[in-house]
C-alpha cells in the first residue's frame, strides 16, 4: 500500500494531495486567480513568487488534514509540464527536496495526464479511451489502449478552446477567466449573430478565426452605433466553440471504435459541453465520464492518481530530473526510458 504525496504548481493553483490507494486523504489548493483577475490573464513572473510562497503552507495544511507526517509518505508525484516554466520549477524543486531529505522516489507526471486520470474519482477508466482534453492552453483529442498510453490524434491548429473563450469575454465585457461568465450569459441568449464556422482537418480544431470574427462583429456594431447584445453573442459563440468540440470528439469516437470518452481540463466545466456530449452518446453505447467540477480546475489529487499508477510501475526519476513547459503527453512513459 503507497501513500503518494502529489504537487502542482504548472499555472496559477499551488497545489498538495497526499493519496492512498485511490483514497484521497487531503487536498490543498491555493488559488490565485483574485491576483492575476486584475491583469486580465495570468502574469507568470508573479505567479512563480506567490507558488514560492505558497508552497510550504500547502504541504503543511495537507499533512495535517491527512494527519500524517513526511514519515509516513513512500514517493512524491509532481508536475513536471507542461506549463509555466518558473512555476513548474517552483513544484519541482520542492518534490525534489523531499525526495532528498526523506530518501523518497521522485514521479514525474504530465499535468495533461493528471486532468484525464482526475476522471478516476468519478468511475474506472474503460479501454479503448479517447480524450477530450480543454483547457485554457491545450485542445487535444487523446487516444489510449490502455492505462498511461496516450496518443494525440488531434490538437488546435491555433489558439485553444479556453484562450478562445477568455478572449471573446474581453471582448464582451466579461470578466477573467471568460469561461464560466459566457456559459452563464449563453443561458439566456440565442442564436442571432452568424459566427462562421471554423474549417480544420481531420480531427484538428481551430479558434482563431472565429475569435477574430467575434472581434470584427463587435467592432463593426461599435462603428455602427448598435449596441451588442451580449447573451446572444455568448450563445451565437457557445454554440459554434464547443459544437467543434462535440463534433470532433463525437466522430474520432465512433472512429476509433472507443468503450468510453472522458472530458478533462477547465473548459470541461462548460455546461453546454456537458449536456451535448451527454446527448450524443445516447443509444451509442459509448459511456461517457464526466469529471466532478472541482477536477475541472488545477488540483494536486488529480496528479497523485497519476503518481499511484506510475509507483506500480517503479516509474521514478533521478534527482537530476528538469521541467519541461512544452512537455507532450505521449512522452510521459518513455522520458525515463531514452
Ligand atoms: O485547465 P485550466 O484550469 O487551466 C489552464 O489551462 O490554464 O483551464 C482554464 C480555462 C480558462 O480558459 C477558463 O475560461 C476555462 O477553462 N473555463 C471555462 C469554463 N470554466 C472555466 N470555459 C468554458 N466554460 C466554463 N464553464
Amino acid at each position: 500500500m503507497a501513500r503518494i504525496l502529489a504537487i502542482e504548481s504548472s499555472c496559477d493553483e499551488t497545489a498538495v494531495a497526499i493519496s492512498e490507494e485511490g483514497k484521497l486523504l487531503s487536498s490543498i489548493v491555493a488559488t490565485q486567480i483574485s491576483v492575476h483577475e486584475k491583469y486580465g490573464g495570468v502574469m507568470p513572473e508573479i505567479a512563480s513568487r506567490l507558488h514560492s510562497e505558497n508552497i510550504t503552507v500547502c504541504l503543511e495544511q495537507a499533512l495535517e488534514e491527512a494527519h500524517l507526517t513526511m514519515n509516513d509518505i513512500d514517493a512524491i508525484a509532481v508536475t513536471r509540464g507542461p506549463g509555466l516554466i518558473g512555476c513548474l520549477h517552483v513544484g519541482l524543486q520542492a518534490a525534489k527536496t523531499l525526495a532528498m531529505l526523506y530518501d523518497l522516489p521522485l514521479i514525474p507526471v504530465h499535468h495533461l495526464a493528471g486532468h484525464i486520470y482526475a476522471n478516476e474519482y468519478v468511475g474506472e477508466l474503460k479501454f479503448p479511451l479517447l480524450c477530450l482534453v480543454v483547457s485554457g492552453g491545450n485542445t487535444e483529442l487523446v487516444f489510449m489502449k490502455g492505462h498511461m498510453d496516450f496518443e494525440i490524434i488531434g490538437e488546435t491548429q491555433d489558439d485553444a478552446v479556453g484562450e478562445c473563450f477568455d478572449k471573446v469575454a474581453r471582448v464582451l465585457g466579461l470578466p477573467y477567466p471568460g469561461g464560466l461568465p459566457i456559459d452563464l450569459h449563453a443561458k439566456n441568449g440565442s442564436h442571432t449573430y452568424d459566427l462562421p464556422k471554423p474549417h480544420a482537418e481531420g480531427y484538428d480544431f481551430s479558434y482563431s478565426g472565429l475569435k477574430t470574427a467575434v472581434i470584427n462583429l463587435a467592432h463593426t456594431l461599435k462603428m455602427k452605433g448598435e449596441p451588442l447584445r451580449i447573451d446572444d453573442m455568448a450563445r451565437s459563440f457557445e454554440d459554434v466553440a464547443i459544437g467543434q468540440c462535440v463534433e470532433k470528439t463525437m466522430k474520432a469516437a465512433k472512429d476509433y471504435k472507443v468503450a468510453q470518452i472522458v472530458l478533462a481540463g477547465g473548459v470541461s466545466a462548460n455546461s453546454y459541453l456537458r449536456e451535448q456530449m451527454k446527448k450524443q452518446v445516447e443509444g451509442t453505447g459509448i459511456e461517457l465520464i464526466i469529471p466532478p467540477l472541482w477536477c475541472t480546475t488545477d488540483n494536486a489529487a488529480m496528479i497523485a492518481r497519476v503518481g499511484e499508477h506510475l509507483y506500480k510501475r517503479h516509474y521514478f526519476a533521478p534527482l537530476s530530473l528538469g521541467v519541461d513547459p512544452s512537455w507532450q503527453i505521449d512522452d510521459q512513459l518513455t522520458l525515463l526510458a531514452k
